[in-house]
């Protein structure tokens, strides 16, 4: 209702000395409204009243399924090939390595490798073989009886590569206050190995 002669478009009520102008809502917005509501119909009819298609949860499960496929088909080549790997020398690799190795495996054999609960890495003694091989699976495995972990499915397995190849840098290295060896009848390298 309006009821000011001086403008028509003036309704009677006040707030605060605020008045307000009974305008037509401009036509964009009435049909944004309209376009709004007529989606939002479809929308739950859609997803909750049919069920056609699928909710948040479970595209992320389809997205997850899809992941772990990949995640562990790149793992499984890696297995595959493991034999056949050798340690990487590139100075991009070995530092992604050494930084694994600090944060990860350090609080364990200790960062310069001298080792703590772990063994230590620098010594000619290696309880699960002593090539670099043998070290990529017991980092992919790990030995769960005595508290070392996997790393299958944690690191990629370029990082597995970084971080063995970065390991087998410190053989030799003579660390200061080593731990010694748990049972020096295993086998041991020597240090001037390839
Ligand atoms: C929670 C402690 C812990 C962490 C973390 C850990 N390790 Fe170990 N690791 C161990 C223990 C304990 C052993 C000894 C296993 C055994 O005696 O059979 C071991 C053994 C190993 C061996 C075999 C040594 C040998 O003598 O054959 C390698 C290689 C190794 N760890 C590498 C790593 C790397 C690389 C990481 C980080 C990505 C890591 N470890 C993180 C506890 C740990």
């Amino acid at each position: 209702m309006n009821k000011d002669p001086n403008d028509p478009l003036l309704m009677d009520h006040e707030a605060d000395g605020i008045r307000e102008l009974d305008n037509n809502l401009p036509s964009w917005w009435v049909w944004l409204f309209v376009l709004c509501t007529v989606f939002a119909v479809g929308y739950l009819v859609y997803y909750h009243v049919l069920r056609v298609g699928p909710l948040q949860a479970a595209e992320y499960q389809a997205e997850a399924t899809q992941g772990d496929a990949l995640k562990n088909a790149a793992l499984a080549r890696f297995e595959s090939d493991v034999a056949t790997l050798k340690p990487l020398s590139d100075a991009v690799a070995l530092e992604q390595g050494k930084q694994s190795f600090v944060n990860l495996c350090a609080p364990c054999h200790r960062a310069d490798g001298g080792g703590l609960v772990g063994p230590n890495l620098c010594d000619p003694v290696w309880s699960h073989g002593s090539n670099y091989v043998d070290t990529v699976q017991v980092i992919i495995h790990g030995v769960a009886e005595k508290g070392m972990l996997s790393w299958r499915g944690v690191l990629k397995p370029a990082e597995i590569q970084a971080v063995a190849s970065y390991i087998y840098t410190l053989r030799g290295s003579n660390p200061p206050d080593p731990k010694p060896p748990e049972d020096p009848s295993k086998p041991t390298v020597p240090m001037d190995f390839e």
